[in-house]
């Protein structure tokens, strides 16, 4: 039998906010309709957080289910990383957080930025951690509460968008699953396609940032949505190849949850069925970070991911940013 000699997803777990954010509810607060949001975009409703509710919450309830799934205590991690747009702070990072809550007190822990793309920006770094020898136990972390960035008078954002947490646990592991390859790719030129331009050192905080709504999503929805297509296509593309893989040895595709049409769009143009490629994105609209981490979850419970198959995590956001990784299951 194969025993894998590098980092593998050990234990997985997600969670979502029980608030539902529904199209029906969204018709009252802006002029849009629930048929344009599904035609458009695949979502029917999407996860909200109370009042106080913070991202470190959400991923601390994810983390401790994947550590559970992984069967790993607290103190065995060696690092947290978190990647998320909507931190509890600017600083200090989440990941601080996340480890104060869980009891993690033996890990380092940090966040990365790269949006969208962010979960498998982190996931590759811990498993360069782990191949490398240097660490043994990491938990990688994927959490958003978008709807504290989201400009609900702005029908063109506000429906999208939506709260949630991902996790994953990554050890070395002779039998589990396998993360054959990651690759990252980020594209700068583009960054202001896609930005939240209050709040950091060019826009601080001020009366005239909140009058100008300078602390929401911004984005140029097309052009961001033909560069997504494209660049996922030809990630995918490269990815397989430099595997050694044909497309056809692909199991499942779970791509992060953009616009349905994104995704419909790009298994086309790769002459893959829909069937290949996971959706939840009419339940949680667009989770940014914790999408992919969420839809691996969610994948495993309805038996989507079986011993041997070739799974392509696949995301697009933000920077611009993308990345993709394969995984043995
Ligand atoms: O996660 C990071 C990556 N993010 C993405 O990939 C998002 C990519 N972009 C998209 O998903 C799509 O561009 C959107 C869903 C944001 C927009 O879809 P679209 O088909 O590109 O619509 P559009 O912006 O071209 O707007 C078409 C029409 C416009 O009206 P006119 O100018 O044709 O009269 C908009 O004003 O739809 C109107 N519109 C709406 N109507 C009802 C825009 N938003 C809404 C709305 N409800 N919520």
């Amino acid at each position: 039998m194969r025993q894998n000699q590098r980092a593998s997803i050990t234990g997985i777990g997600s969670y979502l906010p029980n608030k539902v954010l529904t199209n029906y509810d969204l018709e009252k607060m802006v002029d849009t309709s629930n048929d344009w949001i599904i035609q458009r975009t695949g979502i029917k409703e999407r996860r909200i957080v109370e009042n106080g509710v913070t991202t470190s919450d959400l991923a601390t309830q994810a983390s401790l289910r994947a550590m559970e799934d992984a069967g790993v205590s607290p103190k065995d991690l060696d690092m947290i990383i978190t990647s998320t747009i909507t931190p509890d702070h600017i600083f200090p990072s989440t990941s601080c957080y996340i480890q104060q809550k869980i009891g993690a007190t033996r890990a380092c822990a940090f966040d990365i930025l790269a949006a969208c793309a962010g979960f498998i920006y982190a996931m590759s770094i811990g498993q360069s951690f782990i191949n490398s020898g240097a660490m043994k136990t990491i938990l990688v972390v994927g959490a958003e509460c978008l709807s504290k960035i989201t400009d609900y008078t702005d029908r063109a954002t506000c429906v999208l968008f939506g709260d949630g947490a991902g996790a994953v646990v990554i050890q070395r592991d002779p039998i589990k699953h396998e993360i054959l390859s990651s690759h990252l790719a980020a594209d700068g030129s583009e960054a202001d396609v896609l930005i939240m331009p209050g709040g950091g050192a060019r826009n601080p905080a001020s009366l005239e940032s909140v009058q100008q709504r300078l602390h929401y999503i911004q984005f140029k929805g097309k052009e961001v949505f033909k560069l997504a297509i494209n660049n996922i296509t030809n990630l995918i593309l490269e990815t397989t190849r430099e595997n050694g893989l044909t497309l056809n040895d692909i199991d499942l595709i779970i791509p992060h949850q953009s616009n349905l049409r994104i995704i419909e769009a790009t298994m086309e143009k790769l002459g893959l069925p829909m069937e290949k490629a996971f959706v939840n994105i009419d339940k949680y609209g667009n989770t940014s970070s914790a999408s992919v981490p969420i839809a691996i979850d969610e994948a495993r419970k309805e038996g989507r991911l079986r011993k041997g198959n070739i799974v392509m995590l696949v995301a697009f956001g933000g920077g611009l940013t993308w990345g993709s990784s394969v995984i043995r299951w």
